[in-house]
């Protein structure tokens, strides 16, 4: 039994029901039953239950062979997947993967990077064979957008001119999970996953064009203002003050290199930002 935490989410959600795809026995740990619908039609196990509930967590690895520790970013992440860890090991689990991001690095700054970092060290110590997901820049954060580009043809984040991302799309890092906990020779491998495309957001916005058969506009914003934007859905300041460290180093020009890792090891190829946008048109679409 494969046990999936953060599968009511974007990554946990393609990687649960990739598991059940290919038959192999897989568990999700949810707190929301409704949300969870579509895990149990594919074939998913559930467990209802908070990651903080210690007895949740308690019951849900149960007889796991190899758990992904999946959780969102914020200020508990590192304390909750320590948790998951700690009753992971106890409970005779013998695999854990956990789902990082590219920027996460010895010596990353930003608190997000370094919650991902001391989460992927917890995991190294703790004597177990592990496999760590590394994905960039999801194209699912375009979704926030969605709003703007169908109203206006424009979107706003204050990247600068020159600012660009390596993008991913959420889907392959869950199916790159999966396929990393239903394969052998993944032990105590980390592994950076990209599309193909690093692009800058003027980039980003002339792909939307192109797809979608009308301009759509990338338009920079003052980081301040921005700031005062996002603080009205970001209540946590620690959050907030993350997110914009992160965005801040996206404008000052950082930004990580594609790899080729996805295809390498999936002998598929990742999807590229022209087909997430073909896939999502009515998203995007007034
Ligand atoms: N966004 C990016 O560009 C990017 C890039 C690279 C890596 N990543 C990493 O990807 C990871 C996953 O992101 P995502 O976008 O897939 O997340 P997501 O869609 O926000 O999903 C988060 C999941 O965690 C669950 N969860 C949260 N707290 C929980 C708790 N206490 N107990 C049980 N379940 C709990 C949520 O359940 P509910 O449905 O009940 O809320 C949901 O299923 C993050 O750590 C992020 O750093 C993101």
């Amino acid at each position: 039994m494969i046990l999936i935490t953060g599968a009511t989410g974007r990554t946990g959600g393609a990687a649960a029901k990739e598991l059940a795809r290919r038959g192999i026995p897989v568990r999700a740990l949810v707190r929301n039953e409704a949300k969870a619908a579509p895990l149990a039609a594919a074939g998913v196990e559930l467990v209802i239950g908070d990651a903080n509930e210690p007895t949740a967590l308690q019951t849900a690895l149960r007889g796991v062979s190899k758990v992904a520790v999946i959780f969102p970013n914020g200020e508990q992440q590192l304390a909750l997947e320590k948790r998951v860890v700690d009753v992971a090991v106890e409970s005779g689990v013998q695999h854990i993967l956990k789902i990082s991001s590219m920027e996460s690095l010895p010596d990353a700054r930003n608190a997000t990077h370094r919650v991902h970092w001391d989460a992927e060290e917890y995991i190294r110590a703790s004597g177990k064979p592990w496999t760590m997901v590394r994905p960039s820049f999801y194209m699912q954060n375009f979704f926030s957008n969605a709003a703007t580009i169908k109203a206006e043809g424009k979107f706003y984040y204050p990247f600068g001119e020159r600012g660009a991302a390596a993008l991913s799309d959420s889907r392959d890092a869950g199916f790159f999970a999966a396929h990393c906990l239903a394969t052998t020779g993944h032990e105590n491998k980390s592994y950076d996953i990209t599309s193909g495309d690093q692009l800058n957001f003027h980039e980003i916005a002339a792909v939307f064009t192109q797809e979608l058969g009308r301009k759509i506009e990338y338009v920079p914003q003052d980081p301040a203002d921005y700031r005062a934007y996002l603080g009205k859905f970001i209540k946590s300041q620690w959050h907030l003050d993350s997110v914009c460290g992160i965005f801040a180093e996206i404008a000052a020009g950082y930004v990580v290199e594609t790899t080729d890792t996805f295809a390498a090891v999936t002998g598929r190829a990742p999807t590229s930002l022209a087909e997430f946008i073909r896939q999502h048109r009515q998203v995007f679409t007034p």
